[in-house]
Parts: C-alpha cells; sequence; structure tokens
C-alpha cells in the first residue's frame, strides 16, 4: 500500500549473495572525445550500445551485492558490522552511477536527440539522486544527517511495559478502544520524533548550499514539480467534495463511538481513527460501518476461521496475477521472503518490496497480521513483486517506474480487483454477500474508509515539505504549520495540545527519510483509472465496484503494458499505450464511489449529517472577524441540528 512501501525504488546482501557474485569494477571508461565527435550518429549508436551492454551487467551485479545487504541489514537493526557493510557496497554502486553518467554525457548527439534510439537510455542513466553529488562535504553532511534521523526513527519507547516502535506503535493502535488508551499510545509515539527537529532543519541548510550547485531535489520548484503540483490541485479540487461527506459521515460516527469527545463543526481528533496519521482508517471499520445487522466485509474474522497463515495471504495474491496469465514469483521469493516478525529481534517492519535485480531475486519483508488491512497491503506489495517481475529483461536503467504513482496505483488498483465483494465471495472468505444496496454501501465505505483520507493527508504533508524547502516555512513554527495544514486538508487535529518542542511531522517515515509523498496522492487517484481499464477490457459493464478480473486474459494482457515497459519511455507515453489518455484523472475514482456519494447526500439533505470543519487560524483582525461570524452561523445550524436529532 502505501504508505507501506516505500524502499521499493531504490533498495536493492550478503548471506543470500551467490559465492561468486564478487564486487565487480565499475571504472569510468576513458573515451577519446575528439574521435567520438568525428563519429555519425549511427556510428556513436553502436559505440554506446557496447559500452552500456556492460555497464549493464556491472550495475546489475552490484546492486545485487547492495540491495541484498540493505534487505539483510534491515533485518538486524542493531548490527553495526552489517551496517556498514552495507554501507561500503552502497559507496561503490553511487560511485558506478556516477561514472556511467559521467560516460553517458559524452555521447553528446545522441543524449540531446529525441530521435536517437538511445536518447531515453542516457536520459535515465542522469536521474541519479545523491549519488551525482559532487562535493565530499556536503555528500558527507548530508549522509551523516540522514542517518542520524532514520535513527532516531527506529527508537524504542516504553508504553504499558512493552517495547514499541513507531511501526508496532501503529499496529497496537488498531487493537486498542479506550480513547484515553488511544491517545495515551498516540501521544507516546509522537514523542519520538521530537529530537528530530534540528537535524531536520539542518538538512535543509545543507540542501540549500547543493541548490546553489544547480542539484534540484523533489522538493525544488522546477517546472516539471510545478506542473506536478498544478495536476495535485485539481484532482484535489474533484474529490474534495466527496471527501467532506466521508469525513462528516466518520466524525458522526465516532461521535457515536466516543460521546462526548466531537463535536459536529470541529475536526476529528486523530487519535481516535486508531491510525497513527488519520489516513487509513481500517480498524475503525466494526465500529462505524452502517447497517449493523449484515455482517459486514471484516476479513480477519474469515481468514482467521480458515487458519490463514501469513504466507497463504500472500499465496492468495500471486494466484490471482496467475489467473490473469502473469507471472508466477519464483521459489526464491518464498524462500527468502520475510513474511512475519522474527521473535526477538530488532528488525525494520515497515512493509517493503524488494526488487534485488539479477536471479529473478525479489523478496518482500513484512510483519504480516491477519487482518483486512494487511491483506490489502499484501495485495499492493505483490503489486510491486509483478512489476519487478515483468521488467526484468529491461536494460538497468529501465527497470524501475516511470513515475512514483506507476509502482503505488498497480499494486492498489490489484487490491482494488481482489477486494470486489465477487472475488473475495469467489474465494471464500465473504460467503454471505448478496450483493444488495445496503450491503454495497457498507463496503463502499469500508472501501473509503482505507483509501479516500490518505489523499488530503498526502497533500498537506507535502505541501508542508515543499514549504519548509523554499522557506515559506520557517524552524520555529514547523510544528503549528503542520497541525494547521493537516486540519485545513483532512479536518483532523491532534489528539491534545501540540508544541514546537515536537516535531510531529517526523513521527511519518516519508519525512523521516526524506521521500516524496505525494506519489502516493497521485496513486490513490490513478489506482481507480487502471481499475477502469483493466474492467473495459475484461468486458465488465457493472457499477465499477463489483467488477472482479479475476481470471481475465484480456485484462493481464493490458496490465503488461503498464508493467513490463518499466521507465523505457515518459510516463505519458505509457498511459497513453495504455489508457488512451496522457494524464491522471480523477473521474473513475469519483465513478467508483458514485453510490456511496449519492446515499450521503440523502443523509446531508434530510439533515441527517453535518458537512464541513473549522479550523483555527491566526488572521488578521478584520478577518478573525468574519471567521467568527462564519463560526456562529455554523454553531446556531449546529444546535439545529441536534433539535432535530
Ligand atoms: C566490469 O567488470 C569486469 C569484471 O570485474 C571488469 O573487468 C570490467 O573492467 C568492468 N567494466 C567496467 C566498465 O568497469
Ligand atoms: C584521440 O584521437 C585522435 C584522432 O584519432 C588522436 O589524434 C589523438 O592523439 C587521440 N587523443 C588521445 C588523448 O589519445
Ligand atoms: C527528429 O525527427 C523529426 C521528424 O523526423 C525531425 O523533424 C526533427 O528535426 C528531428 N530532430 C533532431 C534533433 O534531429
Ligand atoms: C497493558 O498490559 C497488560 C499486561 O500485558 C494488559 O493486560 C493490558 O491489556 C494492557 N493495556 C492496554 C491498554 O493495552
Ligand atoms: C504525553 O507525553 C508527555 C511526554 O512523554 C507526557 O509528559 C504526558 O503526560 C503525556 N500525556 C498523556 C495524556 O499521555
Ligand atoms: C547554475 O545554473 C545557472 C543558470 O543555468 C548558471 O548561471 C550557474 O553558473 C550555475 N551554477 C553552478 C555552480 O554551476
Ligand atoms: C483451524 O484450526 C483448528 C485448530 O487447529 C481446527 O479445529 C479447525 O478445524 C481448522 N479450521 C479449518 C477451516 O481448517
Ligand atoms: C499467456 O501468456 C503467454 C506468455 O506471455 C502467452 O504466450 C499466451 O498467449 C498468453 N495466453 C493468453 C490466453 O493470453
Ligand atoms: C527453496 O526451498 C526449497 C525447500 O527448502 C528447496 O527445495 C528449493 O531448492 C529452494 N529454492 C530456491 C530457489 O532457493
Ligand atoms: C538494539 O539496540 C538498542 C539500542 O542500541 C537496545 O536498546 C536494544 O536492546 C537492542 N535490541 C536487541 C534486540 O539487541
Ligand atoms: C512555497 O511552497 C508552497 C507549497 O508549494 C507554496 O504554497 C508557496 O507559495 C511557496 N512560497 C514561495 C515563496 O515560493
Ligand atoms: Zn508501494
Amino acid at each position: 500500500m502505501i504508505f507501506p512501501l516505500v524502499l521499493s525504488c531504490l533498495s536493492w546482501i550478503l548471506i543470500h549473495a551467490q559465492v561468486h557474485d564478487d564486487i565487480v569494477e565499475c571504472n569510468e571508461k576513458i573515451i577519446n572525445q575528439s574521435q567520438l565527435n568525428a563519429m555519425n550518429i549511427n556510428e556513436q549508436e553502436t559505440f554506446a550500445t557496447t559500452i552500456l551492454h556492460e555497464y549493464n551487467l556491472n550495475l546489475t551485479t552490484l546492486a545485487y551485492i547492495t540491495s541484498s545487504s540493505e534487505f539483510e541489514s534491515q533485518l538486524y537493526l542493531n548490527d553495526t558490522n552489517r551496517r556498514r557493510t552495507m554501507e561500503k557496497y552502497y559507496e561503490v554502486y553511487r560511485n558506478c552511477l556516477k561514472s556511467i553518467a559521467t560516460v553517458a554525457r559524452r555521447f553528446n548527439k545522441l543524449i540531446t536527440n529525441e530521435n536517437s534510439s538511445l536518447y531515453w537510455l542516457l536520459q535515465r542513466t542522469q536521474a541519479i539522486g545523491d549519488a551525482g553529488e559532487n562535493d565530499p562535504l556536503i555528500k558527507l553532511r548530508l549522509q551523516k544527517l540522514k542517518s542520524h534521523i532514520k535513527e532516531i526513527y527506529h527508537r524504542k519507547f516504553i508504553w504499558n511495559n512493552t517495547k514499541l516502535g513507531i511501526d508496532e506503535a501503529q499496529e497496537l493502535l488498531g487493537k486498542l478502544n479506550s480513547p484515553a488508551d488511544l491517545l495515551s499510545l498516540w501521544n507516546a509515539t509522537y514523542e519520538v520524533a521530537a529530537p528530530m527537529r534540528d537535524y531536520y532543519s539542518t538538512l535543509i541548510a545543507v540542501q540549500h548550499e547543493q541548490a546553489k550547485q544547480n542539484r534540484t531535489n523533489e522538493k525544488s520548484d522546477t517546472p516539471a514539480n510545478l506542473e506536478e503540483r498544478r495536476i495535485v490541485e485539481q484532482l484535489w479540487q474533484e474529490l474534495k467534495p466527496l471527501h467532506e461527506l466521508i469525513h462528516a459521515y466518520i466524525r458522526k460516527q465516532i461521535a457515536r463511538l466516543y460521546p462526548g469527545l466531537i463535536e459536529f463543526d470541529q475536526p476529528i481528533p486523530v487519535h481516535l481513527t486508531k491510525d497513527l496519521f488519520g489516513l487509513m482508517m481500517t480498524h475503525l471499520e466494526r465500529d462505524v460501518l452502517p447497517f449493523s445487522h449484515i455482517s459486514g466485509i471484516d476479513l480477519g474474522p474469515a481468514m482467521k476461521r480458515k487458519n490463514f497463515t501469513e504466507e497463504e495471504i500472500f499465496r492468495y495474491a500471486d494466484e490471482f496475477f496467475v489467473s490473469l496469465n502473469l507471472t508466477r514469483a519464483p521459489d526464491s521469493f518464498w524462500n527468502l521472503s520475510v513474511f512475519k516478525r522474527i521473535p526477538n529481534h530488532h528488525m525494520a517492519c515497515h512493509p517493503t518490496a524488494f526488487d534485488l535485480y539479477k536471479y529473478d531475486d525479489v523478496r518482500i519483508r513484512m510483519c504480516t497480521s491477519i487482518t483486512s488491512r494487511d491483506f490489502y497491503i499484501v495485495h499492493h506489495e505483490m503489486g510491486h513483486i509483478q512489476h519487478y517481475l515483468q521488467y526484468h529483461q529491461q536494460p538497468f536503467w529501465f527497470r524501475r517506474s516511470p513515475h512514483g504513482a506507476f509502482s503505488e496505483g498497480i499494486g492498489d488498483a490489484i487490491a482494488l480487483a481482489t477486494m470486489s465483494p465477487a472475488h473475495l465471495k469467489r474465494i471464500g472468505l465473504l460467503e454471505n454477500y448478496k450483493f444488495t444496496k445496503e450491503e454495497n454501501i457498507q463496503f463502499l465505505l469500508s472501501q473509503a474508509l482505507t483509501r479516500l483520507f490518505l489523499p488530503p493527508y498526502a497533500y498537506a504533508l507535502d505541501i508542508w515539505r515543499w514549504s519548509v524547502y523554499n522557506g515559506s516555512i520557517q524552524p520555529f513554527e514547523y510544528n503549528k504549520r503542520y497541525w494547521d495544514l493537516i486540519c485545513r486538508y483532512q479536518g483532523m487535529k491532534p489528539g491534545m495540545p501540540r508544541n514546537e518542542r515536537y516535531f510531529d511531522a517526523g513521527t511519518k517515515l516519508h519525512v523521516a527519510f526524506d521521500l516524496s509523498y505525494i506519489k502516493y496522492f497521485l496513486a490513490h487517484v490513478f489506482q481507480f483509472q487502471i481499475f477502469d481499464v483493466l474492467c473495459r477490457e475484461a468486458g465488465y459493464e457493472g457499477p465499477l465496484h463489483l467488477c472482479d478480473l479475476h481470471g481475465s486474459k484480456a485484462a493481464g494482457r493490458k496490465l503488461k503494458i503498464l508493467l513490463g515497459l518499466g521507465s523505457s519511455k515518459s510516463w505519458e507515453d505509457i498511459l497513453e499505450e495504455f489508457a488512451g489518455v496522457r494524464t491522471f484523472s480523477a473521474q473513475p475514482c469519483l465513478k467508483y464511489f458514485q453510490p456511496l456519494r449519492e446515499y450521503l447526500e440523502e443523509l446531508v439533505a434530510n439533515d441527517q449529517l453535518q458537512v464541513g470543519w473549522k479550523c483555527q487560524s491566526n488572521r488578521s483582525s478584520r478577518k478573525q472577524f468574519q471567521m467568527n461570524f462564519v463560526g456562529y452561523i455554523v454553531i446556531l445550524y449546529s444546535m439545529f441540528y441536534f433539535l432535530l436529532e
């Protein structure tokens, strides 16, 4: 899912590395530039092809050794020797990327010529992130700061006599019920990130120094980034009315569950969502779904009744891909992946899919539990695995997603298909489902709980990161401005007053690891677009949310286009080949949830649901007055509302 996943693009051990994988060399080839300049385009292409072929082999082996080492060291977080080995491999690997980038730029007749067959390949050799840093001082400072912040993120704390990390706290939060326990654990978890604050502001300052050397990153205001932000804003405007309706509904249900803790015109205290960030509310399902007389779609009890093991959930996902005539995960995947927490072991638990780049070696590391939430996350991670397997034949530089939204959206689209009531019924996890209107509304609400709260969170989080980077949010106001954005976009608030001693954004892995998050926003929109295309390809015509793709070879063929091309073309070109359009659209998402929207709009029309929330604002006094005025109307309205109830 989502949020899981994370290292999937750049992650790349030693115990499992094959004996003959010695560290290979990877040097900068000496090329006589005047000879090169004398060649015509065809001659340069032939020459470049030979060189890139050699680098492809060496880089693949280096990536294999490095990613094996990364996988291993995440399983033994306390082992500093393993970490040192991994860092050593990373160093060699980064230098290799950098040498290749330099050599590629020598082919000046090809790298700037869109007509050359090597244009995209040479362009992709340039996307090397931090490895391209030339200033050794900046490079060292960045590495130190980043590893320090990561170390803080992985720190453990004690709660109710139990040692927990952030990931484990998330898991436990879903099992608690009393608001006092929820708040207490939420509060203790947010304590972890507080020491990151100063390191983070230093990190931003060092990245600014890099920017002066013309080295931009995903937080910079480059034209491409600004264009992406424009698309995000537009998609958000389309999604907002639907989000507000569902927000209002969930708020009302939580208020019923915990009387007296929520007002009907106020944001939802985030700990009451049983999710650290209020972005995926699967754990609330059994408490907030309507029509409690019908049995519901909580898969946890059904899977437990059927004695599912962790590995079996992965087997179900694999079977699904096989039914579409896609690739079965190889034996090594089942032998080398880690599907559950290893006892008495300080290991990373954040669900992650690894491409090891060689021998078809792909793996997942996840501390799975037998719940609906993890059923979904497993399918998401298996989507990454299928992607790795499909683009395996591409040269190294194309073995990645052309856009973050692709890799993250594909797994989610598969999860949409496998969580369709029709499919769940087929595999025996939803035996009593009758496809009544009430059941469908209940199902769509559960899907909304899983998928519709991430976009506003992701948008708020990255606006915060972009604003910190461009200086419009300063260190002294990090926390306040974070919660302002959370209120504005998500309609949520902290469980208790926060102040600038904390660094609440850092509780999210992607801030602590300095990774972009907006791709999850786009992926959450894109997954419905992918699903819609696949359902049409499969010849399905009913309501989108009931489409089951199981066994459709036609859908499988279509999905291959999206997966197998890797990043060998621009994402717009791949999208066009797949969907016939060149940009992301929110319409399929709105179409999927349409029956739910109609149901909620009816509740609003009957005064059974109050939409919207107020955020505290520190505007000037005149504006403050207007705000209050608006506020009174809302308060009056809500009193009226109580009378009607
Ligand atoms: C690739 O690795 C081989 C074996 O280590 C080495 O002989 C060769 O020089 C390497 N090629 C490059 C371009 O570094
Ligand atoms: C590069 O090639 C040219 C032409 O073949 C030759 O004259 C020159 O000496 C070469 N330069 C180097 C540094 O080898
Ligand atoms: C690429 O090909 C197109 C059409 O064949 C031509 O118009 C264009 O000038 C070419 N571009 C370059 C840089 O050669
Ligand atoms: C705290 O731990 C005790 C003993 O393990 C357990 O019985 C209790 O349920 C826990 N409390 C909460 C709120 O989890
Ligand atoms: C929240 O955490 C702080 C710092 O750990 C602690 O002092 C405070 O008592 C906690 N409050 C609650 C309600 O758990
Ligand atoms: C950065 O780019 C600008 C504009 O392209 C150029 O003027 C400047 O010299 C570059 N600075 C460095 C350090 O390369
Ligand atoms: C699940 O395991 C329990 C205890 O081992 C056994 O009694 C039960 O029959 C099993 N259920 C299924 C569906 O296999
Ligand atoms: C299944 O996939 C194989 C290999 O990609 C292909 O040759 C075959 O035609 C596909 N079968 C169908 C029914 O599409
Ligand atoms: C996976 O494990 C099985 C059983 O332990 C073994 O027979 C098989 O050779 C292994 N396969 C791979 C690819 O490691
Ligand atoms: C890992 O290291 C931390 C601190 O460095 C220590 O508190 C913890 O007990 C260690 N865990 C294990 C399982 O060795
Ligand atoms: C900084 O970035 C934020 C978020 O993209 C934007 O709203 C703001 O206008 C930017 N400020 C400046 C000074 O560029
Ligand atoms: Zn993912």
